[in-house]
């Protein structure tokens, strides 16, 4: 599996803190519909758990630390997020777990299309099935 990360810009202030920065369709390959960011977890929490047929994101973890875990239904692989600029793309078709590494680490998540409950597996073996015979379902 090839992991997709971007290294955002960033423009550190001296004694003022850093601003880092990405732009839709130049440093992530698709433009964004809809932010979405969750917060007050507690260390452990295990989220995701679910694959998108279709939606394509890219995640990015300003405070704390989440492990990402992707799995292509051939692959799996592993991203600690920990670095306010490091951004994680993650195509359709990519069961995906987030686990809190840090209390109240914040996950924030922008994609390309608006809200679809029917664009969501969350049925593991149906996921697999998916991979296994694109185009039947
Ligand atoms: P979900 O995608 O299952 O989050 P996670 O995988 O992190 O647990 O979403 C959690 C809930 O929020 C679920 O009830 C659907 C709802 N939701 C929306 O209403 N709009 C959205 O844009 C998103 C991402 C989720």
């Amino acid at each position: 599996m090839i992991l997709q990360t971007i290294s955002m810009k960033s423009v550190t202030a001296e004694g003022m803190g850093t601003l880092s920065v990405f732009e839709a369709e130049r440093d992530v390959p698709f433009a964004i519909k809809r932010i979405y960011y969750i917060y007050g977890a507690p260390e452990g929490v295990q989220r995701g758990g679910h694959a998108h047929k279709a939606l394509r994101q890219v995640l990015w973890c300003p405070y704390g630390s989440i492990l990402i875990r992707l799995d292509d239904g051939t692959e799996k692989s592993e991203v600690l997020l920990n670095d306010p600029a490091k951004g994680l793309i993650v195509e359709h078709y990519m069961w995906r777990e987030m686990i809190w590494q840090q209390k109240d680490s914040v996950l924030c998540v922008a994609a390309d299309s608006y809200y679809d409950a029917d664009d969501y597996i969350r049925d593991y073996d149906a996921f697999l099935a998916a991979v296994a015979h694109p185009g039947q379902n």
